[in-house]
């Protein structure tokens, strides 16, 4: 039997995933676990690592068994949650502390510090990104701060987002990152060829802690043969967000995606351009082969799937989340209800940590199905706020290709189209993050010559294309934008 199968681990924020492909995208087996979501305190999001790694791996031990055993697959590839940050302990393979969540708050002050003493725009040009809690590095800095064994650890101690996690355990302590994940932790310069000096400086990172980065697919390791009973080869590596911008194959400058997950994330490729923002957008590294860097430019959105999770599990209006597209449906408007989703702060391009959300408009004719309406429609108002920053930016979209979860909604799709006024696609396998690893895996592995090569992993779209009139959508977005500036008081 030969080896000519892919198992990508996709470990996103509220489950990880395991999926195996044959080597022309087909779908062999998925496997899926939820993760516990810790909530100390209001504005902070931890994750318990040991969890990740135990449920991962079974994850992918069911997959590779219906894949038809380890000597199908060819190479593992990785693609994560990014920004989120665990600390381990070299010698023994434990965490020292939960992980702390991309969405969590808690360095907010850290951030306001270095935004008075003028840094931004010095952090932005180097890193693409803005300060805010977000991003890796502040929350590394709280570690070695707050977890006295972190200190206590001295050369023991690593950190690492999730995928160096993963890799770590999958061989048993190869500790390496990826540029695109990288590139999320403002200690990596987005032209650098390695974690950045004076960056690791400013946040107190110590080099000894960090993994290698690496290219984007390679062949960087195998996993100990224990695991699934032979050693299989790491040949794929990449942050979700990137990875899905793959997999829904934008490869060339302009090709935009947005990824409907817990947040949503719209990434257009810049290309070999370093990608600079005056309009509160991030650079990021796309990816990086043999050195060589793709950028990407990117709006992140921080609540999207966590809403619609949010009016099912504490608001309780809604009992599965496919009940929401049935409210939306259910009335002609939002009855003057308007929500702003700021639960987790607001996210690009307005960058306010400190924002909570808020339902406007309320009155005794305003009914549940009003309430998600708006819930709903403030995805596309979000988008529509990047929409003006990209293009301001000189990266105008002309089309839109939408995945994951909440992209199977189609009154969603639908008002997406109608709000930015440009054609929607939707492929049928909404779930391109795996995908966009697995083409990276296959080219690691020479399944592929390159990720053009692997475009034929894909299947076929749907097209959604606007039809709402124009002062309808105007005055939509005249509500949004009034809503948004008295809330920023
Ligand atoms: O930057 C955070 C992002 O990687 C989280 O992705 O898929 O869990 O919403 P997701």
């Amino acid at each position: 039997m030969s080896a000519d199968c892919i198992l990508v681990l996709d470990e996103g924020t509220t489950s990880t995933r395991a999926v195996a492909y044959a080597a022309d995208g087909t779908v062999l087996g998925v496997a899926q676990q939820d993760l516990t979501q810790y909530y100390p305190a209001p504005g902070l999001v931890e994750h318990d690592a040991a969890e990740i790694w135990e449920r991962t791996l079974a994850c992918a031990r069911a997959v590779v068994a219906r894949a038809g055993g380890a000597d199908r697959i060819a190479a593992i590839g990785i693609t994560n949650q990014r920004e989120t940050v665990v600390a381990w302990d070299r010698q023994t393979g434990d965490p020292i502390c939960r992980a702390i969540v991309w969405q969590d708050r808690r360095t907010a002050p850290m951030c306001a510090e270095l935004r008075e003493r003028g840094l931004e725009p010095w952090l932005q040009a180097r890193t693409g990104l803005v300060v805010d809690p977000y991003f890796a590095g502040t929350k590394m800095r709280w570690i070695l701060d707050h977890v006295p064994q972190a200190r206590e650890l001295g050369d023991r101690l690593a950190l690492g987002t999730i995928e160096s996690w993963l890799v770590w355990k999958l061989t048993g302590g190869l500790h390496v990152s990826d540029a695109s994940n990288a590139s999320r932790t403002q200690l990596f310069a987005l032209d650098g060829a390695d974690w950045d000096g004076e960056l690791l400086d400013l946040f107190g990172v110590p080099r000894a802690a960090l993994p290698d980065v690496v290219d984007n697919h390679g062949r960087f390791g195998a996993s100990d043969p224990r695991l699934f009973g032979r050693a299989i080869p790491i040949c794929g590596l990449a942050g979700d967000q990137q990875s899905a911008t793959i997999g829904q194959h934008c490869l060339n400058p302009g090709d935009t995606k947005a990824t409907f997950g817990t947040g949503a994330f719209i990434l257009t490729n810049r290309g070999t351009q370093l990608p600079r923002s005056d309009h509160r957008l991030l650079g990021t590294i796309l990816y990086q082969a043999e050195g060589e860097r793709t950028y990407a430019l990117e709006g992140s959105i921080f609540v999207a799937g966590s809403l619609v999770k949010w009016l099912r599990d504490e608001l309780g209006v809604i009992r599965v989340a496919g009940e929401s597209e049935v409210l939306a449906r259910s009335v002609p408007d939002n009855g003057g209800v308007l929500f702003i989703p700021a639960l987790a702060g607001l996210g690009a391009p307005h960058w306010r940590p400190e924002a909570k959300g808020q339902l406007i408009g309320l009155t005794l004719g305003s009914s549940r199905a009003h309430i998600v309406r708006a819930a709903m429609e403030s995805l596309a108002h979000q988008c529509h706020d990047l929409q003006a920053a990209f293009a301001a930016d000189g990266s105008p979209w002309s089309l839109l290709r939408i995945d994951g979860g909440m992209s199977a909604n189609d009154w969603i799709a639908q008002d997406l189209a109608d709000m930015l006024g440009l054609p929607v696609e939707r492929p049928s396998d909404i779930e391109t993050t795996a995908l966009g690893t697995a083409m990276l895996a296959g080219v690691g592995a020479g399944l592929h010559a390159s990720l053009a090569d692997a475009v034929t992993m894909r299947s076929t779209a749907a097209r959604f294309t606007p039809h709402m009139d124009d002062s309808r959508r105007s005055d939509r977005l005249a509500l949004w934008q009034a809503a948004l500036a008295r809330s920023s008081g």
